[in-house]
């Protein structure tokens, strides 16, 4: 038997989860509700938050997976991409625990873990698949040939896809982050009531930095003659806004799909939760015969469930890391 206990703590989510033969039995989490007032993840308190969230969430996890710490076989952690100082948390609490237990420690990439999430529920993607990976950070075409073999065939150039929604969310005067709330005004818009620019980036990359000033100067100047005009529109603008970042990633994904000519098709990462890039997804899917797959809201946005079953398949594989690991903000594949 394989018991793997996985830890995240790359950004404001400090998460464990307990997997069992490769079927998750527990995934707690802890958010961080002290950056809202910040507008953004202020690095140094999410650090803190992190301190006093880990033990906890990991008592929680090994209770609701009915096992005693003494049952768990390795200790699979994210090592990067993320905040240095919050992957320091999640990095130094999963060495103890793997020195205190003697036990072996696992590394794994944030953005591969987010990918690996398919592997979680049925059905599970066939290899090779693409996978749009979309988060707060990242925004990335990855052809996946193999559980740890993954190559980027396409990402941003500037912004993230999440960063997109919610730089969006802040001129609107919307809370952090606001991704899900432009999610849930969206439902009662018209996508097409204004039109933003699709911007003209070559190959497989994407840019979003140039759609933000769009968005910004479009505000600025419909306030500047009806200053109710966001409260008035609120629904149409996110619907709008929505409607022209969905439209760009599959845009590219369509795209991806025909250069590598695979129609096993999968999404990731946080924006993979978002209602219009999902059915946009499923419509697509019907026109291109593409097989989808598409992750449940639990396992879209950052989760230790995802780094748990990343571990399972590394620990099948023997794949382990030493105590003089540390953790990397930048990480590749
Ligand atoms: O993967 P994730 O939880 O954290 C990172 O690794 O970055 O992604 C967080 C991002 C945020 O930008 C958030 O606004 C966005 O995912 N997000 C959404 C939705 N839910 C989360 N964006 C659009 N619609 C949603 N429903
Ligand atoms: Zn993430």
């Amino acid at each position: 038997m394989a018991i793997i206990l996985g830890i995240e703590s790359s950004c404001d989510e400090t998460s464990a989860s307990i997997c069992i033969d490769g079927e998750i039995r527990s995934n707690s989490i802890a958010n961080q509700i002290i950056h809202e007032k910040y507008g953004g993840v202020v690095p140094e308190l999410a650090s803190r938050a992190h301190q006093q969230n880990i033990i906890p969430v990991v008592q929680d996890a090994i209770t609701a997976a009915k096992i005693s710490k003494k049952d768990v076989n390795a200790v699979a952690f994210t090592r990067g991409p993320g905040l240095l100082g919050s992957l320091l948390v999640g990095t130094s609490f999963s060495k103890a625990f793997a020195l205190a237990n003697n036990i072996p420690l696992i590394e794994v990439n944030h953005m591969q873990a987010h990918i690996l999430a398919h592997f979680i529920d049925d059905p599970k993607p066939t290899f090779p698949f693409l996978c749009l990976t979309v988060s707060g950070g990242h925004t990335q075409i990855v052809l996946v040939k193999d559980y740890f073999e993954m190559e980027i065939v396409g990402q941003t150039t500037d912004d993230a896809a999440g960063e997109a929604f919610d730089k969006t969310a802040k001129i609107l005067n919307l809370p952090y982050p606001g991704g899900p709330l432009i999610d849930k005004y969206a439902k009662q818009g018209n996508p097409k009531a204004f039109a933003f620019p699709e911007p003209q980036i070559p190959g497989l990359d994407f840019s979003f930095s140039g759609l933000k000033t769009s968005i910004l100067y479009f505000v600025r100047d419909k306030t500047k003659v009806d200053a109710a005009f966001i409260e008035t529109h609120l629904a149409d603008i996110c619907a709008s806004v929505q409607y022209r970042i969905v439209t760009i990633l599959l845009a590219k994904l369509k795209k991806a799909a025909k250069l590598y000519d695979i129609k096993n098709i999968a999404i990731a990462g946080g924006v993979s939760a978002n209602s219009g890039l999902r059915n946009l997804l499923q419509e697509t899917a019907e026109k291109e015969g593409w097989n989808v797959f598409i992750p449940a809201f639990d396992y879209c946005t950052d989760n230790a469930a995802m780094i748990a079953i990343a571990g399972y398949y590394k620990f099948l594989k023997k794949d382990f890391v030493g105590q003089d690991i540390a953790p990397l903000a930048r990480m590749g594949f």
